[in-house]
This record gives C-alpha cells, structure tokens and sequence, in this order.
C-alpha cells in the first residue's frame, strides 16, 4: 500500500532512518537536505553513519523508486505528511534550540498543500507544536508529533519493530494521516493530543537514563559493602516490574539524547516553577559516576596517575555506532588525561579526527596496549570479549585490567596473567 507521500526534512540520524523505513513500506518519500554532497552520496547508497541495515534500505528504496533525495523543497507543494526530522541543538540551560525548525517552517509554510500535516520526529521542548502553527500561520495545514524511539546502532530494527507508535495531533484527520505512515508494521499505535505526545519521548527517555543511573549507583554500592553487582541485577531485574533491559552497569551512559533530554526534562519542570528533582538527580548522579570510575582507576594502579601510561578500549558513546557525542569513554579519558595520564585509546568505528581527547587513537587493539601500565575497557565491541590476552599481557608494561563493560571474565584474565577488576564486583 502507497499511502500518504512523505516528504522528510534532514537526513541524520532519525531523518534517513525514518525515510528509507517508510519507502521500505512502501510509503513514496522525498528526503530533503540542505547539504548538496550529502545527497549526491545518498543517490550513491554511501550512508555517513553507522547503523546496520541502512544502506541496504536505501538502496533498496531508491531502486524501487519509493526513495528520492534532494535539496530542493519543491516535494512539499504535493506532500500529505511532512517529517521534521532536524537538529535541535540543546542550549546550556537545557531548553532546545528550534532555530532550524523556525527556518524550514519560513520556507515551506506558502508551498504546502491544504490537509498537509507537519510532524516532529526529532525531540522538540514540550509545547512546541504551538511554536510550530504560530510559524506556520495556516489553518488548513495541522501540526502533529511522531516521537522516534530510535537507539543508535538499532535503529532500522528500532523503526521496523518498534513497542508502540505514538501519534499526537489534535485533529482525527491528521493523526490518521500520520498513523498511515506505519501500515504495514505489527504494533499498537497510540493516538492522544500533541504535548503527550512530545511529553512521552521526554519521559521515556529521562525514566531509562534514571533507571542507568540506579543501577550504576547499585554498583558503587556494591563495592561499598562487597556485593556483585551482576548477582544484584539478576535479582532485581527478574521482577517483571523491573525487567532486566536497560539494568547494565558501565561507566555511565551517554549519546545524542539521554543527556539532553535529561536536561530537558528538568528545565520544563523548572520553568513551570515545579521542584521534579529525579530527572536533574539522575544527571548529576550520571557526572558523579564518571569522576568515581576515574577515582576507581587512579586508586586501582600501581603509579601517580602523572606517570601512567593508559591503554583504553572503546571511545564512542556504546558498542554498534560511530557516534562519539556525549560518550562516557571521553568523560573518563578526558579526566585521567587532566590528572596526568597518558593515554592511547582504539575504536573499532570512531573517527579518529573526531575524537574529541587528547588521547592519541591507534587502529588496532594491541597498540593501545603497547607499554600500558593498565588496560580500561570502556565501551562494549564484541571484539573485546574475544580478544587475545595473553598478546595483550606481552604487549603491556603492567598487567592490570578495568573492564567497566563486563566483556572479560576473570579466569581468562588470569590464565594470561592479567589482574582484572570489575566495578560493583567483588576482586580476587
Ligand atoms: C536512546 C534511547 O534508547 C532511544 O529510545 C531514543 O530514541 C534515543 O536515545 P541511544 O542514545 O541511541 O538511544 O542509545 P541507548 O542504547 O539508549 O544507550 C544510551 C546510553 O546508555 C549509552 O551510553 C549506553 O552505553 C548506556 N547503556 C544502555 C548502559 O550503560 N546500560 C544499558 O543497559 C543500556
């Protein structure tokens, strides 16, 4: 089934996805960036980001025709749906910046057709879909949200297969328009008014990073009082209130989202003059955390951290992307670095001129190894778990190991004569 014609606005993270999805469905979908060489590469299949499944996608769609990409907005005279798929920078005080949006609304508001629905992917503040009509500035074009619940890595699979769809409007017409996009896919979709809408992204997101900074400080506990941390989420997790999803311990969490949404969250409560303090306690518990690691690491090594020579594993912000933004690994790199540290750090997806540390980047495994007195595991690439220790034990100077991902067991570590300490485990 065609269904409605999609013209998506940005091509990132969430615009590309979303718009090779819904032509892989079927959907007729006009893709719009400003950036001309992006979409050259585009029409090519060379996708700039990392996420598995996509490329296949929009080869697909732009073989099948359903998929066309372009940086003109002449798609919007004949479009039903109009996805806002564009950056909303968050400001220091945690409000979002829709200048981008602001602009796209300027160019298209006189070219949409009449009964056209502008929608929000992105996350947008609480509340700006009255933002959205006022730019707007025509009654007979509706304004509705469409949070994504894309995690990065998983985000094809994520679109195709997602828990629930939610379509906030304020008109029937328009939420069924925009619950169309989705014929094809087995989930239930949830229709209600446009600030639940946008509400629901910023709450699910603020309740999984609460739920991360929990188990994190379980951990911190556990090292308090000689608990295992591992043992503890089995037995929390398992109550199905609970669940175990989302209970991993790490060096904090991080991306393109959690953080800002974490900020967002509390900003809306703050300028409706409400005192919410959880969401504003699981960020500052998630900055505590990586200063704790950081203490962990300093007190766990046999030298000032002046002179030591630290080999990290993983530097983008989780296992399956390229995506360094707000990444805990550079939380904790950058940290040691500014307490003397020398460190040499691989990634197997990270560009290297990205990276936003003064840690120098090698491209393999081993040579961040190279002469280390100790050896920090920061983010969770399957190679890590199979890597070769006792290469790693030749390659290093000392023979200690900070897994804070969980991928090394002990008995492997110390089979190649490597000392490995977990957080929220106990050692020895
Ligand atoms: C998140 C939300 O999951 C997604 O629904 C939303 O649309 C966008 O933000 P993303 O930021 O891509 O997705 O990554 P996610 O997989 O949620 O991980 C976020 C952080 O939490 C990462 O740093 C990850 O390492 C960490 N994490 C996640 C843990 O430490 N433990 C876990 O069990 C899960």
């Amino acid at each position: 089934m065609t269904g409605p014609q999609v013209t998506v606005i940005g091509t990132g993270y969430v615009g590309l996805t979303s718009a090779a999805c819904l032509a892989h469905l079927g959907r007729d979908v006009v893709a719009v960036d400003i950036d001309e060489s992006k979409i050259e590469r585009l029409w090519r299949g060379e996708i700039p980001i990392l996420e598995y499944g996509l490329e296949a996608l929009v080869l697909e769609g732009v073989e099948s025709k359903k998929l066309s990409f372009t940086t003109s907005y002449e798609s919007l005279t004949t479009a039903d749906v109009i996805l806002l798929c564009l950056p909303t920078p968050v400001q220091p005080d945690g409000d979002l910046n829709l200048r981008f949006v602001e602009g796209a609304i300027a160019q298209m508001r006189e070219m949409l057709k009449p009964g056209s629905v502008v929608v929000t992917k992105s996350t947008v503040p609480v509340g700006s879909h009255h933002k959205i009509s006022a730019w707007l500035d025509r009654d007979d074009v509706s304004v509705a949200s469409n949070p994504e619940f894309l995690r990065e890595g998983t985000a094809v699979s994520d679109f195709l297969n997602p828990d629930r769809v939610v379509v906030g409007a304020s008109d029937q017409e328009a939420a069924a328009l925009v619950a169309s996009l989705y014929e094809g896919i087995e989930a239930p979709i949830q229709l209600t008014d446009t600030t639940s809408a946008e509400l629901i992204k910023y709450a699910a997101n603020t309740f999984l990073a609460t739920k991360l900074s929990f188990v994190n400080e379980l951990s911190r506990l556990c090292d308090a009082v000689g608990g295992d941390i591992e043992a503890v989420v089995e037995g929390v997790g398992s109550d199905n209130r609970i669940g175990s999803a989302f209970l991993r311990p790490g060096p904090g969490w991080g991306g393109s989202c959690f953080p800002k949404d974490t900020k967002g969250f509390a900003f809306l409560a703050e300028t409706h003059g409400l005192s919410l303090p959880v969401a504003k306690a699981s960020y500052d518990s998630n900055q505590a955390h990586f200063d704790h690691l950081v203490d962990q690491i300093v007190a766990y090594l046999n030298k000032p951290i002046s002179e030591a020579r630290l080999g990290v594993w993983g530097v983008t912000f989780k296992a399956g992307t390229d995506d360094l933004r707000d990444s805990p690994s550079v939380e904790v790199m950058n940290r040691l670095i500014a307490r003397g540290a020398t460190i040499t750090a691989y990634d197997p997806a990270a560009d290297h001129e990205m990276v936003p540390s003064e840690a120098r980047m090698v491209s393999d495994a081993y040579s961040a190894c190279a002469e280390a007195d100790a050896l920090l595991v920061l983010t969770e690439w399957d190679e890590f778990a199979t890597a070769d220790l006792e290469k790693v034990a030749q390659t290093m100077a000392g023979n200690k190991v900070f897994d804070a991902r969980y991928m090394m067991r002990p008995e492997q570590a110390s089979a190649a004569g490597l000392v490995i300490t977990h957080p929220g485990k106990p050692t020895g």
